[in-house]
C-alpha cells in the first residue's frame, strides 16, 4: 500500500453557485448517503442567506472569478491568488497530483479550490513535524477567511508513524 498517512477528500458539501451559510451546530453525517439530506435541512439558498451574510462575503459572491490550474504547469496557485482579493476566486484545479505545499494567507480570502468529481485533483506533500512543526506540516494551510474546497483530495505522502521515528505525524490540512 502507499504510504499515504492522512487522506481527506472533501466532496460536493459544498456547492459553491448557491450555498454559504450552514447550521454550525449540526454536524456533517459520516455516512455519504447522508450528506445530500443534511444539506437540503442545513444550507439554505443564497438567495435566501443573503441579508444575513457579512456584507464583505455577500459582495466577495457577488462577483466571482475563475482561474485555471493545470497538472501540465498551465497556471499555479501561487500566481492565480491576487492578494487582498475581494471577489470569490474559484480555482479550476485539473485532475492529477500536484506536489506542492500550499499556504493561503490571510490576504488571500475567497478563494475555492473547485475540482471534477470524476477526475478529482490530488494535492499532495510529505511534510512532517520533524521538518515543520506538527501544525506546518500541513500540504494546504489556510489562513485566510472563506476558503472553500469542492472534489478535492488533500492528502500527506509522508511515512506513516510507527511510533519509533521522532516527529514522524504529519497533517494533510489545517486551517488556523
Ligand atoms: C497520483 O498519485 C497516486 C498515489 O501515488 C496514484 O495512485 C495516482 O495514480 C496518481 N494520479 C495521477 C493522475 O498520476
Ligand atoms: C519527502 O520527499 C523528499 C523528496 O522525494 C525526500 O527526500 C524526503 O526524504 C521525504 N521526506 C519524508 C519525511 O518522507
Amino acid at each position: 500500500m502507499a504510504n499515504t498517512a492522512i487522506e481527506a477528500v472533501i466532496l460536493t458539501i459544498i456547492f459553491f453557485i448557491t450555498i454559504v451559510v450552514s447550521d454550525d451546530n449540526a454536524q456533517i453525517p459520516p455516512q455519504r448517503s447522508q450528506v445530500d439530506d443534511w444539506f437540503r435541512t442545513n444550507i439554505d439558498a443564497y438567495t435566501a442567506r443573503k441579508g444575513t451574510l457579512d456584507p464583505a462575503l455577500a459582495e466577495a459572491e457577488a462577483g466571482t472569478k475563475v482561474v485555471k490550474v493545470r497538472a501540465d504547469g498551465t497556471g499555479d496557485f501561487k500566481t492565480t491568488l491576487p492578494k487582498g482579493n475581494k471577489n470569490r476566486v474559484i480555482v479550476s484545479i485539473g485532475g492529477g497530483n500536484y506536489t506542492e505545499k500550499i499556504r493561503l494567507v490571510r490576504d488571500k480570502p475567497f478563494v475555492t479550490f473547485y475540482g471534477a468529481p470524476n477526475d478529482m485533483p490530488r494535492l499532495v506533500y510529505n511534510g512532517t513535524a520533524a521538518q515543520y512543526g506538527t501544525v506546518d506540516s500541513a500540504t494546504l494551510i489556510v489562513e485566510s477567511d472563506y476558503f472553500s474546497a469542492v472534489n478535492v483530495i488533500f492528502a500527506n505522502s509522508a511515512p506513516r508513524p510507527d511510533g519509533k521515528r521522532q516527529g514522524a505525524q504529519a497533517l494533510a490540512l489545517h486551517f488556523g
